[in-house]
């Protein structure tokens, strides 16, 4: 364990957005981060990645990591002696399990093992771990440096001994954690997309413009953005398969409105498309029409 709090050493498996993000804040934070991907160009592209964000910490009065801390590379024995290793490749649970079990055979017996899924559960991704006991969800958000929250997720066999070394470490990087029992939708996703679809529902049934509704989310309750902004910038897409997997999983309270995979169907998908419950300049800004509050 380092003078943070943090173990020495600290390995993330793919180096693709949310990897590079965590990467960054455990450098950060004083471990040493030995990133593993699955090629060259990957592994060249998320350290140019991880190195941009360092800058720009530092840019903004961080002190600078010694860049012999970070390590990005295709050898994945470079996860021997890591006290603990975050895996954050694509969100399927094929190539999350491979990558788990490979990864446990590597680690030392006492290292944690964490997956950054955003949906997947973790008893079904523990299935073929040997050490089940070691390993739980670390679901970070996006962008990492700017959210300050992480849920800790505890499957099934998870010790509690690592549900509380995770919470002490979200701690050392200056987040706040919260735990959270493996299932779907965890605590965040859940609740926030059922709030998102019943604004949706609000729109479709005329209640109050999104504007109106976006409004009486922000004023009146204090959130920092409304459902439906948060909605586009999500991506209209992004959010009906959660609702799909959601309605599945926990039932009909879920259920996508028709207006949100009408507008799917349109290719309305938000931000990212220029439109959605709002109009969105090329450059990811808003851009107010009448009857909008002006922000
Ligand atoms: P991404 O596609 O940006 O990054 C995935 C990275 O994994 C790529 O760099 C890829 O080269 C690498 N990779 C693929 N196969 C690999 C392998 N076998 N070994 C090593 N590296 C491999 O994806 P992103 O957005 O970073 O998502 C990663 C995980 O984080 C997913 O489980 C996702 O659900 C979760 N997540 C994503 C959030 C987001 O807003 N993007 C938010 C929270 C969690």
């Amino acid at each position: 364990m380092s003078t943070s709090g943090l173990p020495e050493r600290v390995a993330v498996i793919g180096g693709g957005r949310m990897g590079s993000g965590i990467a960054h804040a455990f450098l950060m934070a004083g471990a040493e981060v030995t990133v593993v991907e699955q090629n060259a160009t990957a592994a060249s592209e998320a350290r140019e990645r991880i190195l941009t964000a360092v800058e720009g910490s530092v840019r903004r009065g961080s002190p600078a990591p010694d860049p012999a801390r970070l390590l990005v590379t295709v050898t994945w024995e470079a996860l021997n002696g890591a006290g603990l290793a975050i895996e954050a490749v694509p969100e399927l649970l094929d190539l999350k399990r491979e990558a788990l079990a490979r990864a446990e055979q590597l680690l030392p017996v006492d290292a944690v093992l964490a997956t950054n899924t955003s949906s997947l559960s973790i008893d079904a991704l523990a299935d073929g771990l040997t050490r089940p006991g070691a390993f739980l969800g670390l679901h970070f958000f996006n962008p990492v440096p700017a959210s300050t929250l992480v849920e800790v997720v505890l499957g099934t066999a998870t010790a509690a001994t690592a549900g509380e070394a995770a919470e002490r470490w979200v701690r050392a990087l200056g987040k706040t954690a919260i735990t959270v029992r493996d299932s779907p939708g965890f605590a965040s996703s859940r609740l926030g997309v059922l709030l998102g679809l019943e604004a949706i529902r609000m729109v479709e049934e005329g209640v109050a413009t999104p504007d109106g509704i976006d409004t009486a989310m922000e004023l009146g309750y204090k959130h920092p953005v409304g459902p439906l902004r948060l909605t586009d910038m999500v991506g209209l897409d992004v959010r009906l398969d959660i609702a799909e997997y959601l309605a599945r999983e926990l039932g009909p309270r879920f259920e996508p409105p028709e207006l949100l995979r009408r507008m799917v169907d349109e290719g309305m998908l938000g931000r990212k498309t220029g439109q959605g419950f709002f109009a969105w300049g090329e450059d990811g800004s808003p851009i107010a029409t009448a009857g909008e509050r002006p922000r």
